[in-house]
């Protein structure tokens, strides 16, 4: 791990009722005392967002989204919810792209990056994710892809707005699956990723955050984040458990 300072975001995903996230808000904010050292985000559901900016309140823990919408509205459109409304309710960051809603909700790199956009002129730190399926990994595609997904952004912003973001690599096959990818082979596709951003600009490049994320967990934290490339992560099913996810934080 570098000099950029680690971040470690919970993804709570569809999880969760009101009463098990104040508990597990509850025992982070006990479990993370004074803001040196590394930083906690909670991206709950959007429903739970208000309650927990509430619970948050006063501790150094982060709040942002799991997703927003892509037109800066406001304007006719039901169900979504635009980064202006989630920054009224204290979230910093949104999470924009992620494998499933590529997957299950059609997301494409266009579409990414175009919210991508949006939150950013929304006030909102962007963590874009990329990654590659298995069949992407088995056909030697892993590269291809990650740097198709990281284009797409760049082309519809300059490289200064990598300034104010940070990208999460989460190999689709690791997701949820237990199967996490080694640090060497996270570590090449975060070194992929930061020499894409350092050939327009070094510096961006080398202050740029990129957070590992599939089945990071306690046992495994430490030699993820013992890489070079690695800023943190990005944790979906460990965050659920505030002793497991202090564990992660703590390895950071
Ligand atoms: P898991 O940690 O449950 O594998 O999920 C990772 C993820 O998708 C975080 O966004």
């Amino acid at each position: 791990m570098s000099t950029r300072t680690p971040l470690i975001a919970g993804n709570w995903k569809m999880h969760g009722s009101l009463k098990d996230s104040e508990a597990l808000v509850s025992a982070l904010c006990a479990g993370v005392v004074g803001s040196e050292g590394p930083q906690m985000l909670l991206c709950p559901s959007y429903i739970y967002i208000q309650a927990v900016g509430k619970w948050l309140h006063g501790s150094a823990i982060q709040l942002g989204a799991q997703n927003l919408a892509e037109p800066t509205g406001p304007g006719a459109f039901t169900g979504e919810v635009s980064g202006t409304m989630l920054r009224d309710f204290g979230c910093e960051y949104v999470i924009v792209g992620h494998s499933e809603r590529r997957a299950l909700y059609g997301e494409t790199n266009e579409l990414v990056a175009a919210k991508f956009v949006t939150a950013q002129s929304q006030g909102l730190t962007p963590i874009l994710c990329v990654g590659e399926t298995l069949e992407e990994r088995e056909a030697d595609r892993t590269q291809t892809i990650v740097q198709q997904q990281v284009e797409a952004v760049l082309e519809s912003v300059e490289v200064e707005a990598l300034s104010n973001a940070v990208v999460a690599y989460e190999p689709v096959w690791a997701i949820g699956t237990g199967r996490t990818a080694t640090p060497d082979q996270a570590q090449e596709v975060h070194a992929l990723i930061r020499a894409m951003i350092g050939s327009r600009d070094v510096t961006i490049a080398a202050g740029l955050r990129i957070l590992y994320g599939g089945s990071v967990k306690g046992a495994n934290a430490k030699e993820l984040f013992a890489m070079e490339d690695i800023d943190g992560g990005l944790v979906g099913g460990a965050s659920l458990d505030a002793q497991e996810f202090l564990t992660i934080f703590q390895a950071a």
